[in-house]
């Protein structure tokens, strides 16, 4: 009877479950219907970036990009090699194209800008990038332990083993990119002025500008000795996973004004403003997290270990103390007990003989009792 009644209740939940699956997956279908027939393809956008997903095949990979930096979780390595970059003390000779494309602000970049040691191959810069947010929202794409920055400066290179930034960008080892912090200082920083004074030029979507060269190493941070590596992908569609990440810990300040400038200058489409161009953190899925240098939790280990063994230290005494004061009470109790047992014992032996078997049992409690205070 009993075992009717569970093979019926199992039958509805194994029937409640399969029809719940069969709607979940006629949803997921219309969606990519849906963001077939209205072209996604070509018109994606930072508001609904679920529609990436189905859209671009990449973009649901286990190796994407932006992550969240744990850095509780970042291995240390020593052995990676520090950079080298070359050619990025560009002269006032050169002209940089500088476009809103209605995704991002970019920075044309030429080909004598490299990275020559660091990797396995050498590479080259193709353009540089920026991703923000608003006044109150901060849009860097990699957070660190879930903090987002104001802003965050990517600079896109290409394995010179292959032809262009086309080609190299669907090889596994195709791209570097460089990923800079942007923060909030007091002053105007010179080096970004030499891009924000030309923002208003190309407010409007598609449109672009000529600037004169600068060093643009100056638009990293001071120290790129210490950076985190890891493997990920484009951040914006197709989501290529062929980016070897450099995100540095050191980060760039530009001043408020300045962010403004960024926030609240460029026009997307429908003269839309062009802000938060920032994606989601995805998923590690196991990828490891490397850092060139020790972080809070690597350098802890050296430096938290006295502080863990007084921590533990103090755990111990405030153990020993409970242990007397326990003991004294159980000592009081056993104490108090004895006496009442004895004089208990007087009184019974007076009328019945035959009482032992309190006699038993009273040690046999006392005994558990000490057990349980060793424990403690
Ligand atoms: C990235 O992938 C390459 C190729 O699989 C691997 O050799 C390398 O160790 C990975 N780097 C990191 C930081 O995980
Ligand atoms: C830089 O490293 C320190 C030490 O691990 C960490 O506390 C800090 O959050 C890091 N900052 C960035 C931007 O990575
Ligand atoms: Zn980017």
């Amino acid at each position: 009877m009993l075992l009717d009644i569970l093979l019926i209740l199992h039958l509805q939940v194994l029937v409640i479950a399969s029809s719940s699956s069969a709607e979940e997956d006629g949803s997921s279908e219309r969606e990519a219907e849906h963001s077939k027939g209205s072209s996604h393809q070509h018109h994606w956008g930072y508001h609904d970036q679920e529609l990436w997903l189905s859209a671009f095949e990449h973009c649901s990979g286990k190796s994407q990009s932006p992550i969240n930096i744990d850095t509780d979780k970042v291995s240390y390595d020593p052995k990676l090699p520090p950079l080298k970059l070359e050619g990025y003390d560009l002269t006032g000779s050169t002209a940089l194209t500088l476009i809103n494309n209605g995704h991002t602000l970019q920075l044309s970049l030429p080909s004598s800008m490299r990275i020559m040691r660091g990797f396995d191959q050498v590479f080259v810069a193709a353009q540089l990038h920026f991703h923000w947010g608003t006044k109150e929202v901060p849009g860097s794409e990699h957070t660190i332990d879930n903090v987002h920055f104001p802003a965050e400066i990517h600079v896109v290179h290409y394995n010179t083993k292959y032809a262009n930034l086309a080609e190299a960008a669907r090889k596994a080892d195709g791209l570097a990119v460089l990923g800079g912090f942007i923060g909030i200082g007091l002053h105007d920083n010179d080096n970004y002025e030499k891009i924000m004074s030309a923002l208003s030029d190309i407010s409007i979507e598609e449109s672009d500008t000529e600037i004169p060269g600068f060093n643009v190493r100056h638009l990293l941070p001071d120290s790129l000795d210490r950076f985190y590596r890891y493997n990920g992908s484009l951040t914006t569609p197709p989501c290529f996973q062929t980016v070897s990440w450099t995100v540095f810990n050191d980060s760039i300040r530009v001043s408020r004004r300045q962010l403004a400038a960024l926030e609240d200058t460029l026009k997307t489409e429908h003269n839309k403003l062009l802000s938060k161009n920032f994606r989601a953190p995805q998923l590690l899925h196991g990828r490891k997290v490397l850092a060139s240098f020790h972080t809070g939790r690597t350098l802890g280990k050296a430096k938290a270990l006295p502080a863990e063994t007084e921590d533990s230290n103090t755990m111990e005494s405030s153990g020993h103390i409970l242990t007397i004061v326990f003991g004294a009470l159980f000592a009081v109790t056993l104490l108090v007990f004895s006496v009442y047992t004895y004089r208990q014992r007087k009184k019974y032996s007076k009328f019945k003989k035959d009482s032992k078997q309190n006699v038993i049992y009273k040690p046999a409690v006392v005994d558990m009792d000490q057990t349980s205070v060793t424990v403690t």
